[in-house]
């Protein structure tokens, strides 16, 4: 199925599900986006030991989790048994660390564009690249709007194009390196995202003038967001969804 771009794409893309509103990369933190009005939202996705891709954003459960250890080393089953809430506060315990399908549902069922980082456990790039751009067709299927994939990794963008070479992607640098436009090329991305802070006008020029679309992590102010929309960022990937407001955005 052909699907079509994502464009035009929200001004504003809540980090990591809901910024810093709730525990990242849980449900907690979709619905804190919803609420807040955002309609796309940013997650991390890798593979559990039995291959079912679920979010996460480090190598370890240890920081965001009351469990220890490598997630490539626990089954789905077991991460399923951890508390992804009880880290950020009291009223958050006990919530869930979800499954990709879980997350797929409910932004779809809300009406949420989602940017799926594809962010593979060390050594499972290509693998990781292939389910979840499999499991993202498969979850979205019939959608009017595909979800985004984007990655750090050149591999799993690699595999994920080829499984799914339809889904629209991304490729996500901290700093744009100089043969930027050949990888992109390569990859057949339509966006490219990078760290505002090593972003400059003549850059951000320059990627606009080769036709692709331009995101921007992790910015958290609102004079920050102006400025480097006005350079030609599209949209701007953030932590302060109680700063950077869409409704009080759109509405200026
Ligand atoms: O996709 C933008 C951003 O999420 C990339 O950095 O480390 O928060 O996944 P990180
Ligand atoms: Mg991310």
């Amino acid at each position: 199925q052909q699907h079509t771009s994502p464009w035009p794409y929200p001004r504003l893309v809540a980090h990591r599900g809901g910024g810093i509103m709730a525990p990242e990369n849980t449900l907690a933190g979709f619905r804190a986006g919803v609420a807040y009005g955002y309609r796309a939202a940013e997650c991390d996705v890798k593979l559990s030991a039995d291959n079912v891709c679920f979010l996460l954003h480090d190598d370890t459960v240890d920081r965001t989790t009351n469990g220890h250890g490598l997630a490539a080393g626990l089954s789905m089953a077991q991460l399923s048994q951890l508390d992804a809430g009880g880290w950020k506060g009291a009223q958050f315990a006990g919530e869930a660390l979800p499954g990709f399908a879980n997350v797929a549902v409910y932004c779809r069922a809300q009406g949420m564009l989602l940017n799926v980082e594809i962010k593979p456990c060390p050594g499972r790039d290509a693998e990781t690249g292939r389910l979840v751009a499999q499991e993202a067709a498969r979850l979205w299927a019939g959608a009017v709007v595909p979800p985004l994939l984007s990655s750090f990794s050149v591999e799993a963008l690699h595999a994920a194009q080829l499984a799914e070479p339809d889904l629209p992607r991304a490729w996500l640098v901290e700093e744009i390196p100089a043969d930027w436009q050949a990888t992109l090329q390569s990859l057949a991305c339509i966006a490219l995202h990078c760290d505002h802070a090593t972003l400059t006008p003549q850059l951000a020029a320059a990627i606009k003038a080769a036709g692709y679309q331009l995101l921007c992590y992790t910015v958290n102010d609102v004079a920050r967001a102006r400025e480097i929309m006005a350079w030609g960022v599209d949209s701007v990937c953030t932590d302060r969804l109680d700063v950077l407001q869409p409704a009080q955005w759109l509405a200026e």
